[in-house]
């Protein structure tokens, strides 16, 4: 079964901004981390800086995917229209952010998509995509 990987704003940038909190490594390290911890499951791995193309992909995912693997980046944080789409999905969805949140700025500390998700991974960095993957692949 297919895996859709969705990451929302701003990651585009991984490996360049604000590298002490999000790392070195770039959003295609990243992309072949999660194809390597899909395995053998296919994953379609996206990004946007578009919240509505974030609610587009899910809703597509209705159709495509046995499962949904989320960092909603600053959406995290503000977006009931992700959450109301991950709410029309019905397999299982991981919440992964690269940093720890809770150790962060107060307004990261809420996450909307948590009200939704059936796992949350916080502060492993590009690992907890991997784990999120691993644990994905025993569910579908
Ligand atoms: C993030 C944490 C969010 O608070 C932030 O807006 C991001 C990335 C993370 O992966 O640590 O863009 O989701």
């Amino acid at each position: 079964p297919l895996i859709h990987v969705l990451n929302g704003p701003n990651l585009n940038l991984l490996g360049k901004r604000q590298p002490e909190i999000y790392g070195r490594e770039t959003l295609a390290d990243l992309e072949a981390m999660c194809r390597d911890a899909a395995a053998p499951h296919q994953i379609r791995f996206l990004q946007s800086n578009w919240e509505g193309q974030i609610v587009d992909w899910i809703h597509e995912a209705r159709d495509e995917a046995a499962g949904i693997v989320i960092n909603p980046a600053a959406l995290t944080h503000t977006s009931v229209a992700v959450l109301d789409a991950l709410n029309a999905f019905d397999g299982p969805v991981i919440e992964v952010h690269i940093s720890q949140i809770h150790k962060r700025e107060p307004f990261r500390h809420h996450s909307y998509v948590s009200k939704r998700a059936d796992g949350v991974i916080a502060g492993l960095g590009l690992g907890g995509y991997v784990a999120a993957l691993r644990h994905m692949a025993t569910l579908v």
